[in-house]
């Protein structure tokens, strides 16, 4: 039987916005190991990349915070946590409304939170008024199964 893989890492960064990049990159990085489609490691890329623009512009606004990243890999399950201790959401049924925004004049589209329930399989947010929000997010990496390509593979020669 194989062992149950688990794998850990932790990232700390300031919310500047040349950072996104650099969280975007490490963490798709870091989920490589679960040998993800190419599909699967934007979906991932694009998520957090919502995420840490959130913990930039909402968070922290015009100041300068940290933001961190904990990432799990559980099995064939990587296990997202990006927070902030910025400013917190008031509400976040309605901030997880589509097309929801606090910031229309700076031309964002509302978009973030349902980019991420749509790229990944689930989507926690949790926040406190005035001292942060953390968002956890879950995706599961369909491993191609060896044996049924093979199984693919002879039918077709046979048929
Ligand atoms: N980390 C955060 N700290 C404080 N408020 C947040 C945070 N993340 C999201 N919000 C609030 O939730 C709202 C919705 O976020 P969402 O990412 O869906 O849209 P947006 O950031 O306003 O626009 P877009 O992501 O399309 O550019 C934001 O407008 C903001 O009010
Ligand atoms: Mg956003």
């Amino acid at each position: 039987m194989k062992d149950l893989y688990e794998n850990e890492m932790k990232l700390e960064f300031l919310s500047k916005s040349n950072n996104e990049a650099f969280a975007r990159i490490t963490v798709a990085a870091f989920a490589a190991q679960l040998d993800p489609t190419i599909e699967e490691l934007a979906d991932i890329k694009t998520a957090v990349s919502e995420a840490v623009t959130n913990c930039i512009i909402h968070g922290y606004e015009d100041r300068e915070g940290i933001i961190k990243i904990r990432t799990k890999i559980f099995r064939d399950t990587i296990i997202i946590e990006i927070s902030d201790t910025g400013n917190g959401i008031e509400n976040i049924d309605k901030a997880r409304e589509p097309l929801y925004t606090s910031k229309p004049n700076l031309e964002r589209s509302g978009m973030g939170f349902t980019i991420m329930e749509s790229f990944m399989d689930d989507v926690k947010v949790e926040s406190i008024l005035g001292l942060g929000t953390k968002v956890t997010m879950t995706k599961k990496i369909k491993l191609l199964n060896k044996e049924k390509e093979e199984e693919l593979k002879d039918s077709l020669l046979f048929t």
